[in-house]
C-alpha cells in the first residue's frame, strides 16, 4: 500500500499567502501542513509517499527532500502543467500500479486510516471515498451514499436548490490500479467531474467511508487556514502532533503570553505586549504594548509598539508600525509594510 498525495493546485484562495509559499508547506501551527498529512499517513503504516506537484515544485522538494528525516520515502512527480486531480493520478502511474491512498494536499484530519482501508477491503471496493458533514457543501463535493455505503451520486460544488444531504467528499479515497485504466494519457482529467461519475455510470464498486468523530477541515481559504490554527491551540484535535508551544525565546517580565499561543525560537517580545491565542513563527519581534490576538504571524515579522492585532494572518518578513490596527479577516502578504498608524481589516 502507498500514498499519492495532489499537491499540485496554485492555492489562489490563500493568496497572498501562497505568493511565495506553495499551499502544501504553509505553516500550521509553525509546521508545514504536509507533515500533519505524513504523520496520518505514518499512523496507518503507510511510508511509500508519491507527491504530486505542479505549482513551485523545487520549494516542496528542497523542504521535504527524500523523507528521510520523517521516517519515510519521497518520490516526486511533476507535471509540465496541471492536469487536474485524476490527470495527476494518472501522471504518477509508473510509480503506484498497486492499490493507493489519495489525499488532496490540503486537509487535515485525525482520520483512522487503518480502519479506511480495512472496510475497503472487505467490501472489495474499486474506489472508496471519505465523507465529512459540513454546514454548507456548496463549496465541496456532494456524495449521496445508499445504506449500504455505496455511492449514489457524486456532485462537485452543488448548487443551492441541488443540495440534498450534508456529507462531503473529504478528499480522502483509496483505489484500485485498475482505475488508472479508465483515465486518459496527458490530458486533463478530475476526480470530481469525471472519473467519480465515470465509475457510477460503469456501476463500479464505489464505496463511501463515514469516520466516527473526525476532525475535518480544508485549510484552503483564510478564514480556514485560521479556524485549524484556533482548533489545534484549543486542543480540539484528536491524533494531531503539535511542536512544543514554547521554544526558546526572550520575554519581558512584564509581558504576557497565555497557555494557549504558540511562539516559535528566536523571538523576543517586549515589557507590555501581550500575545492571546497566536502563533508567532521564527524570530519575530514584538515591541512593547503591542497586543497580538486571535492572529498567525509568520517568521521574523516585527511588530512594533502599540500595534493591535486581531483575528489577522500576517506573512514572513513583515514590518508592521507603531500603533497599526489591523482587524478580523486582515491577510498580510510576506514583506508587507505598513506605515505607522495604519488601520486595516475590520476593526471592530
Ligand atoms: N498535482 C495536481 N495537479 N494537484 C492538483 C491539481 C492538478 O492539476 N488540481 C488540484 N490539485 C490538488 C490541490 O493542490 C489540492 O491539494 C487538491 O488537489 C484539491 O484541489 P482544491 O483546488 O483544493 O479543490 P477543492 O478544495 O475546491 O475541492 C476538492 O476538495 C474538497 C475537500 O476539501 C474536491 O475534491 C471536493 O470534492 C472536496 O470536497
Ligand atoms: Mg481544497
Amino acid at each position: 500500500m502507498q500514498a499519492l498525495i495532489l499537491a499540485g493546485g496554485k492555492g489562489t484562495r490563500l493568496r497572498p499567502l501562497t505568493v511565495y509559499t506553495p499551499k502544501p508547506i504553509v505553516p500550521i501551527c509553525n509546521r508545514p501542513f504536509l507533515l500533519y498529512q505524513i504523520d496520518t499517513l505514518r499512523r496507518a503504516g503507510i511510508t511509500n509517499i508519491t507527491l504530486s506537484l505542479s505549482y513551485q515544485p523545487f520549494k516542496i522538494e528542497q523542504l521535504l527532500g527524500d523523507g528521510s528525516e520523517y521516517g519515510v520515502k519521497i518520490k516526486y512527480t511533476t507535471e509540465p502543467q496541471p492536469m487536474g486531480t485524476a490527470g495527476a493520478y494518472k501522471f504518477a502511474e509508473e510509480l503506484i500500479r498497486e492499490r493507493t491512498v489519495v489525499f488532496n494536499g490540503d486537509i487535515l484530519t485525525d482520520l483512522d486510516l487503518e480502519a479506511v482501508i480495512k472496510q475497503h477491503e472487505e467490501r472489495k471496493a474499486a474506489a472508496t471515498i471519505v465523507l465529512a458533514p459540513v454546514e454548507n457543501p456548496s463549496a465541496y463535493g456532494l456524495v449521496e451514499t445508499e445504506a449500504d455505503g455505496r455511492v449514489r451520486r457524486f456532485l462537485e460544488k452543488p448548487k443551492p436548490d441541488e443540495i440534498s444531504v450534508n456529507t462531503i467528499n473529504a478528499g480522502t479515497y483509496v483505489l484500485e490500479p485498475r482505475l488508472l485504466d479508465l483515465i486518459p494519457t496527458n490530458e486533463s482529467h478530475s476526480f470530481e467531474y469525471d472519473l467519480f461519475p465515470n465509475l457510477l455510470e460503469r456501476n463500479e464498486p464505489f464505496y463511501a467511508h463515514v469516520p466516527d468523530k473526525t476532525y475535518w477541515i480544508d485549510i484552503g481559504t483564510p478564514a480556514r487556514y485560521l479556524q485549524v490554527h484556533h482548533d489545534l491551540l484549543a486542543d480540539t484535535v484528536g491524533h494531531v502532533r503539535l511542536i512544543e508551544r514554547r521554544g526558546d525565546f526572550d520575554l519581558a517580565t512584564s509581558a504576557e503570553v497565555d497557555d494557549r499561543s504558540m511562539i516559535a525560537d528566536g523571538c523576543i517580545i517586549k515589557p507590555g505586549a501581550q500575545i492571546i491565542n497566536s502563533v508567532l513563527g521564527q524570530g519575530c519581534y514584538v515591541d512593547e504594548r503591542a497586543r497580538i490576538e486571535n492572529s498567525v504571524v509568520w517568521a521574523h515579522t516585527r511588530i512594533y509598539a502599540d500595534a493591535r492585532v486581531d483575528g489577522a494572518i500576517i506573512g514572513r518578513g513583515c514590518h508592521i508600525g507603531r500603533a497599526v490596527v489591523i482587524g478580523h479577516g486582515a491577510v498580510l502578504g510576506d514583506k508587507t509594510s505598513l506605515t505607522d498608524y495604519t488601520k486595516a481589516g475590520n476593526n471592530q
